[in-house]
């Protein structure tokens, strides 16, 4: 899909075009609906009249073929409040825009947008080209009718060139989210470990410098943990290492990102159901994430050090799977006794974070994980969940996470839920039991974090279903977790100009 920024001229239209314009609440028409009502002979205020349609944000009302225009449709979109618009309501404007002519025969839409900013323009494009994502490379049966037709998406705002130039970084983070969603949707048969490495040894292109390490690399450094969970597969596990250096400063500490990466996930000898195991094809979100996040950040050319690591397994049942009531011995030489083998995210994270630390003594630590079935039950598909041990970093998160659209909740990393995971026969015990699953986890993450401000989210509601109103996401892969983290380094981590 094209996207191409314009002045606003006259109404015009051509055929097999829509025009979509802003409505405000209380039906305030926008100056661009003004001239396009004016054009069309007054059909969109005829539309408005007695319609349910307010303004607010979310809602959409179709003129097809209005007279006096050429052109198949106008769209008046819901835009809120007239005055104060927020980044948010300007992507949800593109992208509502773009899903009620996905598939209607258009090629053309034109957003008339001079009511915004050229901030806001270049928000409603990436609104746009979020929404315009779907996973179809192995569809080969699709009808034409069931194909989206729109192929340019046309801007029209007060200063063309400043949208443009406004639009640069937020195109280069969308590839960056776009990216991230095709990882997820791969079925683990095209995805393995190995492959995700290649993808991921790909973005040196950008100027990343990526490292893969494989289990001989991994066994030496001593990961017995995230080795342990590869063990019953054919595939080999991997380390894939991404380091960004863009800070003035070289040898500043980074910022580091940590993925679970588990291509699929059977649940190994605690084998999971078959109703909904297909679903597990996108355990490796945490990975995409932070994946993503790299990809923006060079895009960008971002002023900050940072590092990501994904841990990239396969968790399957084998003769050479390990079993419950085995022990492993994770890299921080801690003993860790197996008693669920579908408790794997953490065996893989327990390595991945020790190894950050001690390579890169970052400044700080994100991990991402789709790490337990409980933080769907508590928090359904709109929230993520996050666990800090540093209440900096949790409000630092949780700005960005608001000022991104990717919601995030705080839970409790509570020491009282500790004697959960204590064991007899070892360190600790990789699984406390179904109460406070989603706490126990990542009080058995925060073992193997020293003393580093450290934050893990539980992606598990999020990396899949769609929030319950967000157009920017297509069903399917959402991509969370990139512009949280893409903001995050730009609040409070790159350099100041
Ligand atoms: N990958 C799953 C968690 C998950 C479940 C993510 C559903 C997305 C949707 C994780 O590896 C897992 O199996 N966790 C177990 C932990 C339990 C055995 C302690 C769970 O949540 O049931
Ligand atoms: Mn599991
Ligand atoms: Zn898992």
């Amino acid at each position: 899909m094209e996207i191409e920024f314009v002045s606003q001229g006259p109404v015009e239209g051509e055929p097999l075009s829509a025009i979509a314009v802003p409505i405000f609440d209380g039906q305030v028409l926008s100056n661009a609906a003004e001239a396009v009502d004016a054009a069309a002979g007054g059909a969109v205020s005829r539309a408005l009249a007695g319609a349910r349609f307010t303004g607010a944000k979310g809602q959409s009302l179709d003129l097809v073929a209005p007279g006096g225009l050429h052109v198949s449709r106008v769209i008046l979109i819901g835009a809120g409040p007239r005055d104060g618009m927020d980044a948010l309501t300007a992507e949800a404007l593109g992208a509502g825009a773009y899903q009620a002519v996905k598939v209607s025969g258009v090629s053309i839409l034109e957003l008339r947008l001079s009511d915004l900013t050229d901030q806001q323009a270049a928000r409603a494009a990436f609104g746009a080209r979020l929404a315009a994502y779907r996973f179809d490379r192995y569809l080969t049966k699709e009808k034409p009718e069931k194909k989206p037709s729109v192929t340019t998406v046309r801007v029209a705002c007060a200063d063309p060139a400043a949208a443009t130039a406004a639009f640069a970084p937020l195109s280069a983070l969308a590839d960056a989210v776009l990216f991230a969603r095709d990882l997820v949707s791969e079925p683990a048969n095209i995805l393995f470990p190995e492959e995700f490495a290649h993808r991921v040894k790909r973005l040196e292109d950008l100027g990343l410098e990526v490292e893969i390490l494989g289990e001989a690399q991994m066994a030496e450094l001593g990961m017995g943990s995230l080795l342990g969970v590869g063990q019953g597969s054919t595939r080999e596990s991997q380390l894939a290492v991404m380091v960004w250096k863009g800070a003035a400063d070289a040898k500043a500490a980074p910022i580091a990102f940590v993925g679970k990466g588990v291509c699929f996930d059977t649940g190994g000898i605690s084998i999971k159901p078959a109703d909904g195991m297909e679903d597990m094809k996108w355990d490796m979100g945490g990975a995409a994430a932070v994946a993503g996040v790299m990809h923006a950040l060079a895009g960008r050319k971002a002023k900050v050090n940072a590092v990501g690591i994904l841990g990239l397994v396969e968790n399957m049942p084998d003769g050479n799977a390990i079993r419950p009531g085995d022990i492993l011995t994770s890299m921080s030489g801690q003993t860790i006794e197996v008693i669920n083998t579908d408790a794997e995210g953490r065996l893989v994270l327990a390595d991945a974070l020790w190894y950050c630390q001690q390579k890169f003594a970052p400044k700080a630590i994100v991990d991402l994980a789709t790490l337990t079935g409980a933080m769907i039950i508590a928090l359904g598909h709109d929230y993520g969940g996050m666990f800090s041990n540093d209440d900096g970093l949790a409000a630092e998160l949780l700005a960005a996470s608001t000022a991104e659209g990717e919601l995030l909740w705080r839970m409790p990393l509570h020491a009282g839920y500790e004697k959960q995971i204590d064991s007899m026969a070892a360190d600790v015990k990789n699984t406390g039991g179904r109460p406070a699953g989603s706490i126990t986890a990542a009080l058995f993450l925060q073992r193997f974090v020293e003393k580093t401000p450290w934050a893990h989210l539980d992606i598990a509601p999020v990396a899949w279903k769609k929030p319950s109103s967000n157009p920017t996401i297509p069903d399917g892969a959402s991509g969370y977790g990139v512009r949280l983290l893409d903001r995050l380094v730009a609040d409070h981590y790159e350099d100041k100009a």
